[in-house]
């Protein structure tokens, strides 16, 4: 495979391609689960849920269930013939609870119903009796009962413990950081329809349509070619559709396998919230040691997870935490802890970033605490502490070859005037008593790659017609990241025609087996390289016939401008097309892809588990209201790397997104369960996503003017993720307002994310006290 040779039309396209979608989105024509039409004999779905976080279960009685008008079957564990579990690792995620439930609203039952509204008003009248054990609902709690989803894990490189002992300056502190719900758009939702002989036929909305496929097949007992699972695309996943999907997607097949009718299961929004999981909160202890110029010479950390009551992608997602402990900063001698605690509350699972935007904050965190020692810029500090020569180890052993970081931060600092405007901030922080201002650039370096090595592969299946229409299918979903009209851009650019031409098509497990979730931002490195080699077969069989026909060699033939050019004349695509099926040769090919020069020892946690980094910086201004905790972010400007960009109008798109996302996640967003383990937030009254307002009046994003240096798809690079991180430096910024509120302690005001009016006020509160 070549991509460096690749003709650059319609990839490089000015304007970008919009969105393949954007049409139908505005329009409302866009077609998501919800929007199939619905067989007669369709049923729809509830589950009875447990009102208990930790219990056995000693009684199940459905029988007014059962008598509610409407109802059609009710089914417990018992009814699951095959293997009771929708967990992608360890099988311990039950459809429906057996014998104890071990998390509050965990499914219990399942109604099938006419109408959705019956199954939902059936499934109150369950009555469930149980014996209720006290449930370990903080990660203090499971640490006493001594309760994990697996070991801790150990990241090291040098000694710690004796650089801490002899460095000339010493620091430790905490920090807190909260849940974050995925809030996507569409909420969860399965649809069962009966095939002929016992096949099923799924549509979900699923970043991972292989497992949903091989789950069903494993709860019905059935081969895996028996279910087909089906996703045209998702209305926002996040990573809270990658193992979270399959609940519902099950126990629709489960209804359908009993009844041998179409069924459905919409989750309603609170339920929705209730039943699955979230982004993992964590507490962090660090302890660091430093010199006079603000440089890491220690640095221990250890990061406590609420992983809940199984163990999902727990294990790779708290990994990821640790890879990106490091930051863009080299750590000589560092030791990174990693506590995995299983609680009875909901499952934590993927969420953008997968783990690394805990890791990274806690990294920047560590950065302002030693400039607020030293009485430096938080800059200063950082730009001391990053990767170069000589100092390019990260703490698993890799060594950073593609680091811009240096370069792309001082660029960031003066294009967006950070100096000038740290002094202004200054001055008007001196004359304001109750708004204060504050300032912070922070880095993003992040690796692309799954950590799990076998993950990182695609494949995907091209069609040429006769008439030079063009069918795409691959292994990744579309949940409007626009990885679609990327995977297009790069086959219409293989063929030379014009992106319109190609057909793209709904992802299908029937068409591209055994797929990896579409995840760890690794979409369009994956399945655009599957795709583009299954497009080089096809035209590289039309060159070789062609060059037969008019008697010239194969490299001679050119495609482009949707046109062939062969032998001094010009054919049409689709004439070029047709003489090729008239010739007998073979239009349809199978591409396949997997990422080289990757490989991790995970007992060592040492290795080479990214295939390259991903980097940007972003630098926020914020006013903080000092009598009522509120703030406001008046700027962002950020400067990010997406390599050779397959499409900037989608790239910036993915940037803003994740930006502000991530100022969710670390401003508005509070997740929080009651002493009983029952989550207090769990509808948009209680649970506050930003808004259009709060979306920083300056946005500035700026795209690296670079390639990336690896051979990737026209030398792009990841973008899905990344961003999101950028959000640190909102966090960061508030902080720096707080502590203008006393500016002669050289200290850090005790700052938790979110940060909520609450949390400020208590930061304000603590900075003075301290
Ligand atoms: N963008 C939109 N609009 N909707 C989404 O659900 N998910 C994010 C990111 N961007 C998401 C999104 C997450 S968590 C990942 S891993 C990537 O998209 C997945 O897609 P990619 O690999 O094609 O970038
Ligand atoms: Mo994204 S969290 O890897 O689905």
């Amino acid at each position: 495979m070549n991509a460096e040779a690749a003709p650059l039309w319609p990839v490089a396209t000015k304007p970008s391609n919009p969105h393949d979608s954007a049409h139908l989105h505005v329009a409302g024509l866009a077609r998501y689960a919800d929007d199939e039409p619905e067989p007669a004999d369709m049923l729809h779905l509830a589950f009875g849920f447990s009102s208990e976080a930790r219990a056995r279960i000693t009684a199940i009685d459905l029988s007014e269930v059962r008598a509610f008008p409407g109802v059609v079957a009710v089914y417990t564990a018992a009814d699951i013939p095959g293997e009771n579990n929708v967990g992608p690792i360890a099988h311990d995620d039950r459809v429906l609870a057996d014998a104890e439930v071990i998390s509050h609203g965990q499914p219990v039952f399942l109604v099938a119903a006419t109408t959705r509204l019956a199954a939902r008003k059936a499934a109150r009248l369950g009555k469930v009796t149980y014996e209720p054990l006290p449930p370990m609902v903080t990660v203090d709690q499971a640490r006493a009962e001594n309760s994990r989803i697996e070991a801790d894990q150990r990241m090291a490189q040098g000694d710690a413990a004796a650089a801490l002992a002899t460095a000339p300056h010493r620091l430790a502190g905490t920090l807190r950081i909260g849940a974050q719900d995925h809030f996507y758009l569409e909420g969860q939702i399965g649809l069962a329809r009966p095939g002929e002989d016992g096949q099923i036929h799924i549509v979900s909305s699923s970043q991972h349509p292989s497992e949903v496929q091989h789950l069903v097949a494993h709860l019905l007992n059935k081969p895996s070619a028996d279910v087909t699972v089906e996703v045209r695309r998702m209305g926002g996943a996040f990573g809270g559709k990658e193992s979270q999907a399959a609940l519902f997607a099950a126990a629709a097949a489960l209804v359908t396998h009993h009844t041998g009718r179409p069924a459905k299961f919409r989750c309603d929004r609170d339920d929705d919230m209730i039943v699955t999981g979230k982004r993992h909160d964590f507490e962090v202890a660090y302890e660091a040691g430093h010199d006079d110029e603000g440089r890491l010479l220690a640095v221990k950390l250890r990061f406590s997870a609420r992983c809940g009551a199984t163990m999902d992608l727990s294990p790779g997602i708290n990994d990821r935490t640790m890879f990106h402990a490091d930051n863009c900063y080299f750590l000589p001698d560092v030791e990174i802890l990693s506590e995995r605690l299983k609680t009875n509350t909901v499952s934590a699972t993927a969420f953008r970033g997968f783990g690394g935007p805990q890791g990274m904050l806690a990294i920047e965190r560590v950065c302002d605490h030693v400039a607020a020692r030293l009485g430096l810029d938080p800059l200063a500090v950082r730009a001391r502490n990053l990767y170069g020569r000589g100092r390019d180890v990260t703490p698993y052993g890799m060594p950073v070859e593609d680091n811009i970081a240096p370069q792309l931060i001082a660029r960031l600092r003066e294009t967006s005037d950070y100096d000038a405007r740290r002094s202004a901030i200054a001055a008007f922080n001196a004359t304001n008593p109750v708004l204060k201002k504050g300032i912070a650039l922070t880095p993003v370096k992040f690796g692309i790659s799954f950590t799990t090595t076998h993950l990182n592969q695609a494949g995907a299946l091209v069609h040429v017609y006769a008439d030079g229409s063009i069918q795409v299918n691959h292994g990744g979903t579309e949940m409007g990241q626009g990885l679609y009209i990327k995977v297009a851009q790069i086959v219409a650019d293989a063929f030379g025609v014009p992106v319109g031409q190609v057909r793209i098509t709904a992802t299908r497990t029937d068409k591209v087996p055994n797929t990896s979730a579409t995840a760890a931002s690794s979409g369009a490195d994956l399945n655009g390289m599957a795709a583009h080699n299954a497009a080089m077969a096809i035209r590289d069989r039309m060159a070789a016939f062609l060059a037969g026909a008019y008697g010239c060699a194969p490299d001679e033939v050119r495609f482009a401008r949707g046109e062939v050019v062969v032998g001094g004349e010009t054919i049409a695509f689709g004439d070029a097309a047709r003489r090729a099926h008239l010739g007998r040769i073979s239009l349809s090919s199978t591409g396949f892809y997997a990422t080289p020069d990757i490989a991790y020892d995970r007992p060592s946690h040492k290795g080479r588990p990214f295939y390259y980094f991903a980097y940007g910086a972003a630098v926020s201004e914020v006013v903080v209201d000092t009598l009522t905790g509120e703030h406001k972010v008046l700027a962002v400007d950020i400067l990010h790397d997406v390599g050779r960009s397959l499409n900037p109008a989608i790239d910036r798109g993915q940037i803003e997104g994740g930006f502000v996302q991530g100022q969710g996640w670390l401003t508005t967003e509070v997740v929080e369960w009651d002493a009983k383990g029952r989550l207090l937030n769990h509808s948009p009254a209680t649970y506050k996503i930003p808004t259009a307002s709060d979306r920083p009046k300056r946005l500035r994003i700026d795209l690296w003017d670079g390639e990336n240096l690896k051979p990737t798809i026209h030398r792009s690079k990841a973008v899905g993720e990344p961003p999101l991180m950028l959000a640190n430096s909102v966090f960061c910024a508030i902080s720096a307002a707080i502590a203008a509120t006393t500016p002669d302690k050289a200290d850090l005001p005790p700052l938790d994310a979110p940060a909520t009016p609450e949390a400020v006020l208590r930061a304000i509160a603590g900075h003075r006290a301290a």
